[in-house]
Formats: structure tokens, C-alpha cells, sequence
């Protein structure tokens, strides 16, 4: 009876703070919900890129060449049924020159830049089979290129017997302390979100889960997976992350993009136009960055086939100048 008491109490809480209380960053968010959803007033975009081999550059993660005006890219691309992680680089965001296979057997990979070596990228994503982590360090952009690791480590899991993937890397990390988004298989049923730090690129640690992102789309109804995210540490001053849902599990119509909150613990789903107006959308990422000096939010997006616009189908790549 009072526990019934109590999550009536609560959920009043909630729903009364989502609807009445002001909170230091709804401006910030607003702005980056509505930056992200008009994609047809892109200042830059492009539906179902590919490389220049013609490779579709799945599941992309876009940033800045250290020390160049130009962005390289890591995305997964199927050979023989086989996920292979992928580099790409482009001055434009638009027209991609094909690298490197980076690793067999990865997919959703991401890249970033560590604080305390800042010649250096890490490189993290999905190893299959038996979806797990896996990380490598090139010391060098020639290194990166040529794809020479200098240090890899694969991570056990630890919150699923069945799969832990998607990884995406918040704020600055340094080579010893790189604080990794991901999503675990719940009961090997649904997809969940967790969080945890890899040290000294060998000691998985502060390993947890994320129940307050979870709950913040769950709030919207998702029911399906709550899967692949991504980060900004300071958008106008404050921490958001965009992230896939899945309104009906196995319905792969369902999937849709919010930008969650963490100051608030709140998400707002973020409604995505595109010139032809396609609706599921799955893989998100944004990055802060400059093109031609001027400040850019760069957001990347696979568009799903199902109840996609003609063309859309594929991976998007877009930014908003502001
Ligand atoms: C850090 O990693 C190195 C290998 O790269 C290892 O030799 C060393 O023991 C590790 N340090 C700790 C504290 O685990």
C-alpha cells in the first residue's frame, strides 16, 4: 500500500517538474533539439554517403584531424557478411576519400582525440561475434592512417551474458581515463544503457548502469531497445546526449531520436524533417567542430528503409552553422 503511495507520489513529482519548473539548461536544450530536427535547413547535408570506393559509411562518427582543417571519419561497412571498421577523410563533411580498414569483425565504432595526447585518436567499437568492446590507441595520425595500433584492449562483459556494444567516448578523455557510453542486453531481451571507465587502457572499471536515461525515454513510452548515443560535454554550457529508442520492440519502424537531459534527467524526443520526410532514424552522433572557421553542430543519422523518403535510405550526414 505505501509503496503504491510512494510511486503515485513520485510520479506526480516527475510529471509536475516536467511540466511547471524551469531549469537552467531548457534553453540549451531546446536550441540543440531544434538545430538537430530541421535537417532540410542543413546548411550542409548529404543522404546515403558513401565513400569514394562507394562504400555506405554506416554508423558514422565524425571529427577534426588533429592540427588540419580536415575531419576524418570511422563507420562500419559489411564484406562477406563481416562488419569491418572503416576510415575515411573529407574537407567538405560531404565527399569522403577512403583510408583504412581499421579492424575486421567491429562495428559502431567511434574516435577521439585524448587530452594528454593530442597526436593520438582512440578508436572504440562493437566486436562481433558475441557483441563486446574493444579499443585501440594509435599514437600518430600516420599511425591511425595505416591503421598501427599502439595499444588495443578488449573488454569483457560484464552487465549481459548476451551482448554490450555501441560505444561512444564523453567529454575529453586522456589515454588512462576514457569514460565510455554503452548499452547492454538487459536479460538478454532489451537494450539498456550503461556507463564505465576504462584506466591505464587495460582496467575496466566504475562499471553501471544508467537507469536515469532509461527512464527519461521510457517516460515517452519507448518500450523497444534504448540502444546508441552519443555526447556533447558543452553545448551553451551544458551536457546533452542524443540517443535512439525504439517505440515497439521488434518493430523496426519504431525507432526515433530524443536528446536527453542529464541535468534535468528529462529527454525530448527531437522531431527530425527531412526534404522528404523519412521517420525512423537509428545511430545518432554530434559533434562540435568548425568548417572554414565558422562554428558547426555536425549530427550524423542512419535512416532506416522502413518508412523512408525516396533516396533518404542510409547514412546522413548534416551541420548547422550557429
Ligand atoms: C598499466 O598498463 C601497463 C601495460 O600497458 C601495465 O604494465 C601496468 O601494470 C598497468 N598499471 C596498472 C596500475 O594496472
Amino acid at each position: 500500500m505505501w509503496a503504491i503511495v510512494i510511486i503515485l507520489a513520485s510520479c506526480f513529482f516527475l510529471v509536475t517538474t516536467n511540466t511547471n519548473t524551469q531549469s537552467p539548461s531548457d534553453n540549451a536544450r531546446r536550441k540543440l533539439v531544434s538545430l538537430i530536427g530541421r535537417v532540410y535547413e542543413a546548411d550542409g547535408h548529404r543522404y546515403a554517403s558513401r565513400d569514394h570506393h562507394g562504400n555506405p559509411m554506416n554508423c558514422i562518427k565524425i571529427i577534426k584531424r588533429t592540427g588540419s582543417d580536415d575531419f576524418i571519419g570511422v563507420y562500419h561497412v559489411y564484406k562477406d557478411n563481416v562488419p569491418r571498421v572503416n576510415l575515411a577523410i573529407s574537407n567538405d563533411l560531404l565527399e569522403w576519400t577512403w583510408l583504412k580498414e581499421l579492424a575486421v569483425h567491429g562495428s559502431q565504432p567511434t574516435i577521439a582525440v585524448p587530452a594528454d595526447q593530442p597526436q593520438g585518436y582512440i578508436v572504440a567499437w562493437e566486436e562481433t561475434p558475441s557483441s563486446h568492446l574493444n579499443f585501440a590507441f594509435y599514437m600518430t595520425w600516420d599511425d591511425l592512417k595505416t591503421g598501427n595500433a599502439e595499444k588495443m584492449h578488449e573488454v569483457k562483459r560484464t552487465l549481459s551474458a548476451c551482448a554490450e556494444g555501441t560505444p561512444n567516448i564523453y567529454g575529453e578523455p586522456t589515454l588512462d581515463n576514457i569514460d565510455v557510453g554503452f548499452h547492454f542486453s538487459h536479460d538478454c531481451t532489451l537494450d539498456r544503457q550503461a556507463r564505465a571507465t576504462l584506466r591505464n587502457f587495460s582496467m575496466w572499471t566504475d562499471i553501471r548502469k544508467q537507469p536515469d536515461i532509461d527512464n527519461a525515454l521510457i517516460h515517452y513510452f519507448v518500450r523497444g531497445n534504448i540502444r546508441d548515443r552519443d555526447a556533447l560535454f558543452d553545448f551553451d554550457g551544458y551536457a546533452f546526449t542524443i540517443i535512439e529508442g525504439q517505440f515497439q520492440p521488434k518493430s523496426m519502424n519504431t525507432w526515433r531520436i530524443f536528446v536527453f537531459d542529464p541535468q534535468t534527467n528529462t529527454a525530448d524526443q527531437v522531431p527530425l524533417v527531412t526534404e522528404r520526410r523519412s521517420q525512423t532514424f537509428t545511430n545518432p552522433t554530434m559533434t562540435l567542430t568548425t568548417l572554414n572557421g565558422q562554428r558547426i553542430l555536425l549530427i550524423t543519422l542512419f535512416i532506416r528503409p522502413e518508412k523512408a523518403g525516396q533516396g533518404e535510405t542510409g547514412q546522413l550526414i548534416y551541420y548547422r552553422k550557429f
